[in-house]
């Protein structure tokens, strides 16, 4: 992919912005099309508008506008991000959630698609699958979608609008799926994370509550998450991909209190309270990466969202327990597996709120780190 041009569609998110620092690094042109970055962000305390050829503010939802900012940026290779991304503002905002997740896909790709833009990667989720049946079985990239909470939903329905792409005849740019859940690193700020909850307890001296600790989810650094991405990319010819999971090895399906407590032995003190379970909403319904229970999360909106589903079904919302993602194809396809297991992936992602906190600039650390792993 030398030398190229490459355009990501929400690069102001927590994804985004380590993805234009390691493909700034690996020696591309980036350009963004995106929301303005939130306050605190590692978009905006890195300024990383300095790295970007076009730095353009724009929704997706803007069908026509859209299609021609992205015919003008004239990008190689473009990588699909944007997204509302939150499980517990999807029940806030479900319009909202469809219309960006799904009509903003929609929109994206058929951008791309009148570009001319060789190559096109959409970025799904592994909640995606149909888990209402929670055997604890891992996906497998041939298992059915299905509905879940709106996040959830709408994030299928645009897997499946990207796989319908793939089949149109005026198609041309060649299309893969990526799908992954539970990415953690250094400068996430959404809200209902586990690691990001843990970090700012860290950070602020604060306790977090954590409601179902016997959770099993797969943990991913971020870097590993980013550089299965550039690889599908890579592979990509002009025939189209179907979908990837990229996630880690199975081996690094830990539960919440693992993670907890390998996270408290890092950072050399307990943060969290005591344990509660199975109150409240569950802890797959509140983010794209396992979510803790504990400062600055929306704790009104979960209590709401109990109430909404326990008077509609008289139960919690569903949760799988474990929720995990087969890994296989991409290694027996691509030949790709991640660097960073999940201890791994906490150590670099306390580090870097260590560093931070004791008044390194985010983007040294972020670019130290993205040096570090391409070694
Ligand atoms: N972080 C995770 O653990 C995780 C797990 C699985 C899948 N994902 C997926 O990866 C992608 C990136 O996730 P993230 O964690 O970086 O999310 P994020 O919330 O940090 O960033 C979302 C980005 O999308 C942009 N965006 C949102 N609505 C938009 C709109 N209407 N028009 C233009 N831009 C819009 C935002 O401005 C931001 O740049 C998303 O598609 C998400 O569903 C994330």
């Amino acid at each position: 992919m030398n030398s190229m041009h490459i355009l990501i569609s929400g690069h102001t998110g927590f994804k985004g912005s380590w993805l234009i620092l390691m493909l700034k690094q690996l020696g591309y042109e980036v350009s963004g099309i995106a929301l303005p970055a939130l306050t605190g962000s590692l978009f905006e305390v890195a300024e990383l508008h300095n790295q970007l050829q076009n730095d353009i503010t724009l929704d997706i939802t803007e069908h026509q506008q859209l299609a021609q900012v992205v015919k003008r940026i004239n990008p190689d290779v473009a990588i699909h991000l944007a997204a509302q991304a939150l499980v517990l503002d999807s029940y806030a905002h479900p319009y909202e959630t469809f219309n960006t997740n799904v009509m903003g896909t929609y929109n994206f790709i058929d951008a791309c698609n009148q570009a001319q833009v060789q190559k096109l990667l959409v970025i799904t989720t592994d909640k995606v699958y149909d888990n209402r049946v929670n055997l604890g079985i891992p996906f497998k990239e041939t298992d059915p979608l299905g509905p879940g909470d709106p996040y959830s939903s709408s994030k299928a329905a645009a897997d499946i609008a990207a796989q319908t792409f793939q089949k149109m005849p005026d198609f041309y740019t060649a299309m893969a799926i990526a799908r992954g859940g539970n990415v953690i690193g250094g400068g996430d700020i959404a809200q209902n994370r586990l690691m990001v909850d843990l970090m700012r307890a860290y950070r602020e001296m604060e306790q977090v509550k954590i409601r179902n600790p016997q959770s099993v989810r797969p943990w991913q650094h971020v870097l590993d998450c980013l550089a299965g991405y550039l690889t599908i990319i890579d592979h990509l010819s002009e025939q189209n991909f179907e979908a990837f999971n990229v996630a880690p090895q199975l081996a690094d399906l830990v539960s919440v209190q693992e993670v907890v407590e390998y996270t408290e032995s890092k950072i050399g003190f307990r943060i969290t309270e005591h344990r509660v379970q199975g109150s409240e909403c569950s802890d797959d319904s509140f983010g794209d990466g396992a979510a803790g229970s504990g400062a600055g999360s929306n704790q009104k909106l979960k209590t709401e969202c109990w109430r909404r589903t326990a008077g509609k079904r008289s139960e919690p919302l569903h949760e799988a327990k474990t929720l995990s993602l087969d890994p296989s194809k991409m290694r027996n396809v691509l030949g790709w597996t991640g660097k960073l297991d999940w201890r791994h992936a906490v150590d670099l992602t306390v580090d870097w709120n260590k560093q931070v906190i004791e008044g390194a600039d985010p983007l040294t650390v972020t670019q130290a780190q993205i040096k570090e792993y391409l070694l």
